[in-house]
């Protein structure tokens, strides 16, 4: 997981910068942000010269020159995204973004990045399941699907990227390999693009990355992603032997191509914006059918992130975007790539384990897991000590316990089993510095942030990875006892364990920052120990990795099933498909959990867990276009001038249009104060003459009505708009609260999440003083009725009955 240093130091820098140099003007590189283009359909090469000219003359314009304009560009963005990235003065870059054609500006900074067993889990290998064929089969594997990959690059000697049994590359690709060559990436038709953004980067940092000029994966990370959305069959894929089976990705005949975005840089973040812009206009170009970007940051405002940005004009040539939430869970408020327009991913996991026990002298047993091979010398008991009462005599047990470099005394250590604390360094550095202290295993706890969530890691000694109270208990243990002692098993993979899927306590959750009208994550997907390609540069042909990173590839994958089987659907079609189908149970039968001990609500996972054999028939679908993408703009911005260069023709904001009309397949109030109506309106795109029924669970305190409670479709393709008015029943409920609407004819299932925070419901009681009556001096039964009706009358005028 990426820390979120690299940001703190860039805020910092920001601030640094913004006091006045006497000596020199501070030169940074940014990204000019124009909107689109209004090239024909057909893009020409005067078109890319016009606007490559106009980037000039608008910038030579700051720079009294056109010479030094052009030397101050480093990338145009001239086929579908309109701007320009260039190394400028912070007050030219402020001069720009008032000029009339700017929408915005902004500092080329760095994002971060944020599989055998998952799709069995998923139900892809299941045939007959209630009915419901495989998707594979259905969606012939995503045959000829394209799907593009912005990460690290590839390894392209991986057997993921094998093209035997491939036809020729599809005519529509227009991609191709840079430094097609052994030493670089060598295409085949599996592997039919890779390219390479270095430019920004190169801006930014001062120099060039230290890695060689090509897509070639020196990380691991992007191979990784690429093969979990688009990998094909491999048998026998294991790392050290665990997870042994046939590794694949979400869409085994899909073709992939890598853009390698992200360069080695400290702590895995250095994905510059610059080069994320570059990367998603030629895979738009390529002519990528699906665009996978496990990449993010903290959350921003659209018009300055570049993947929100991208992906708008992506979408509009018919590009699914898929996009990872994050890895800064728990904590509200943490979810990134917020666009209604992205399909964004937290992570969950899987019925898999790399299981060892841990037992303890007082004959308690827990549950832990790690993915050693090694296992202690003797199945014996061992002296146990926490790292802690183990610290050098320079160094304070506060440095011990979390087992950092050169703290711990071998004196003290040796030949024990040793307790060590989560947090501030890696992993697998505590278990590197266990086994230089001589210990023979290492029992990894969970601190109190991290709680239940639990890692396998491949550790160089023998090693369990337990839960923050599993931890408080072997700490307990420790302190009862003179004599400690411990043992733990052999680490086996375990298949089925329950429950699962439960949310990861590190993906990050919603609400959405930027726009709280939108549920954000969408879905939730596999993402805890996953194994896929990595890179022969650092590791295996294949590893473990957990993170959104991972659960965001097999949504692109499975979006690359449905492009294959319904290539006519729109990118909101295919987002609406995967939501309104996903399953909010786990196999116990029991809503989702998640790892902190708690049950799981829409702002961890959505609309739920993915479920693509039923997304690939999903009923029926919210369906999107680009002027509702617009209308929800002029609704949030309240800039029309600026959403008319988005929309790169003429655009009237509908001034009546309201952000919570939106229609997204999940229906979120921020906000309710008394009784909103939400308008919506629902695609079939099942069979004709078909009645739909609405089953509302309503969140509490909520009622929730739907208008007209039954739809009928008489037509393939046939559009029906439905009313949802939400109205607090009592004040104060000032939280979110959830619920969902069901529509259902019985075979499908197309149920969206309700998210309401009542906050706004301010109702108070108040009492209103009329004086005194006109009752005479003996007050009849007359009198108080009527007293009591002209109450409700005067009341009724003000609220209507
Ligand atoms: C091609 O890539 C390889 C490996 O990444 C690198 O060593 C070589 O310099 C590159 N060649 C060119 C012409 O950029
Ligand atoms: C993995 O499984 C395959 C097929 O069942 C088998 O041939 C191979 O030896 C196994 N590999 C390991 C490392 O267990
Ligand atoms: C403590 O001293 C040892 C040598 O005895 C040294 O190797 C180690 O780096 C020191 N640790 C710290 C944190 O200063
Ligand atoms: C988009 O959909 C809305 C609602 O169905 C429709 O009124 C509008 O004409 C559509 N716009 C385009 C550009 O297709
Ligand atoms: C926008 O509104 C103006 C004024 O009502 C009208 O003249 C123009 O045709 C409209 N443009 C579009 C694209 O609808
Ligand atoms: C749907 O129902 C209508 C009217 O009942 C009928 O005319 C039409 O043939 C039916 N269509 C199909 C495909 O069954
Ligand atoms: C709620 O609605 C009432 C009446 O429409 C309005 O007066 C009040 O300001 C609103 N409260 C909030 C917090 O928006």
């Amino acid at each position: 997981m990426a820390s979120p240093l690299n940001y703190i130091f860039l805020a910092s820098f920001l601030l640094f910068s913004l006091c006045p140099s006497p000596s020199f003007a501070l030169k940074k590189s940014y990204v000019v942000y124009m909107g689109g283009h209004s090239h024909g359909p057909e893009i020409t090469a005067e078109d890319l010269d016009r606007a490559t000219n106009l980037h000039h003359e608008l910038l030579g314009s700051y720079m009294g020159s056109h010479e030094r304009a052009k030397e101050a560009i480093f990338y145009s963005y001239t086929r579908h995204i309109n701007g320009f990235a260039a190394i400028l003065e912070e007050e030219e870059a402020k001069e720009i973004s008032k000029h009339p054609e700017v929408v915005s500006v902004f500092l080329n900074r760095a994002r971060k990045l944020h599989t055998t067993r998952s799709w069995e889990f998923l139900g892809l290998e299941r045939d007959g399941n209630i009915g419901i064929a495989s998707a594979w089969k259905k969606a012939r594997f995503g045959e000829d699907t394209i799907i593009a990959n912005l990460d690290t690059g590839v390894w392209p000697e991986s057997q993921s990227f094998n093209d035997e049994g491939f036809g020729p590359v599809p005519s529509k690709w227009r991609g191709s390999c840079e430094n097609n060559t052994k030493a670089g990436v060598l295409c085949n038709k599996k592997l039919i693009g890779a390219k390479f953004f270095d430019k920004g980067y190169t801006a930014a940092v001062g120099k060039r990355p230290s890695e060689s000029p090509s897509a070639r994966d020196d990380d691991g990370h992007g191979s990784h992603t690429l093969s979990t959305a688009g990998g094909g069959f491999v048998p026998g894929a294991n790392v050290l032997g665990f997870g042994n089976g046939t590794a694949k990705g979400g869409s085994p005949k899909a073709r992939v191509a890598a853009y390698k975005v992200c360069w080695q840089e400290t702590q895995q973040g250095g994905c510059y914006v610059a080069d994320i812009l570059a990367a998603i206009e030629a895979a738009i170009h390529d002519g990528a059918d699906v665009l996978s970007m496990s990449i993010g940051g903290s959350p921003e405002d659209y018009l300055s992130d570049p993947i929100a940005l991208g992906s708008f004009h992506a979408i509009q040539k018919g590009i699914v975007v898929v996009g990872s939430a994050g890895n800064d869970g728990p904590a509200p408020e943490t979810a990134s790539n917020l666009a209604p327009w992205i399909l964004t991913v937290g992570a969950s996991t899987i019925d898999r384990s790399f299981t060892t026990y841990v037992a303890l002298g007082s004959k308690k047993h827990f549950k832990g897991e790690s993915l050693t091979k090694k296992a202690l010398p003797k199945e014996s008991f061992y002296p146990l000590i926490d790292a802690a009462s183990a610290n050098l005599p320079n160094v304070s047990s506060g440095q011990s316990n979390i087992c950092q470099a050169n703290t711990l005394d071998p004196e003290k250590v040796k030949g024990k089993i040793l307790l060590c604390v989560r947090g501030v360094t890696e992993r697998l550095d505590k278990g590197k510095e266990a086994a230089r202290a001589g210990a023979v295993g290492m029992i990894l706890a969970n601190d109190v942030a991290s709680q239940n969530e639990i890692l396998a890691d491949p550790h160089v000694l023998p090693a369990a990875h337990i839960s923050y109270s599993d931890g408080k208990e072997v700490f307990s243990y420790i302190g009862s006892t003179k004599y400690p002692y411990a043992y733990l098993t052999r680490s086996r993979t375990e298949l089925g364990t329950k429950p699962a899927p439960a949310v990861a306590a590190f993906s990050s959750r919603g609400p959405n920052v930027i726009s709280p009208v939108i549920l954000k994550p969408d879905i939730t997907a596999p993402g805890v120990n996953i194994i896929a390609a990595f890179s022969e540069a650092v590791s295996t042909p294949f590893n473990v990795e957990s993170g959104t990173s991972m659960s965001c590839p097999h949504v692109s994958g499975i979006a690359g099933l449905l492009k294959t089987l319904h290539p006519d659907w729109s990118p909101a079609a295919i987002k609406s498909a995967i939501m309104t189908s996903a399953k909010s149970r786990d196999n116990n039968g029991k809503p989702i959990s998640n790892e902190i001990e708690e049950k799981a609500t829409p702002f961890d996972y959505g609309a739920g867990h993915v479920r693509p054999n039923r997304a690939m028939d999903p009923g029926l679908v919210y369906d999107l276009n680009k002027t509702d993408y617009l209308n929800f703009l002029c609704a949030i911005y309240k800039k029309p001038s600026e959403i008319a260069k988005f929309a790169n023709e003429p655009f009237n904001c509908s001034k009546s249009f309201n952000a919570v009309d939106f229609n997204y397949p999940s229906f979120t109030v921020p906000n309710l104060n008394g009784t909103v109506t939400l308008t919506r309106r629902v695609k079939n795109v099942g069979s004709p003459n078909v009645t739909y029924n609405a089953v509302v669970r309503s969140p509490p305190q909520i009622s929730v009505t739907v208008e007209p409670k039954i739809l009928k479709f008489e037509k393939t393709l046939e559009e029906k708009e439905f009313k949802v008015t939400l109205k607090a029943e009592r004040a104060g409920a000032a939280d979110y609260v959830f619920g969902s609407l069901l529509w259902t004819d019985e075979k499908h299932y197309v149920r969206s999440p309700i998210v309401v925070n009542p906050a706004f419901a301010l109702k108070k009681s108040y009492v209103v003083y009329l004086g005194g009556h006109c009752h005479g001096p003996e007050i009849t039964a007359a009198d108080l009725d009527r007293a009591t009706n002209s109450h409700y009358e005067l009341l009724g005028s003000y609220m209507g009955r």
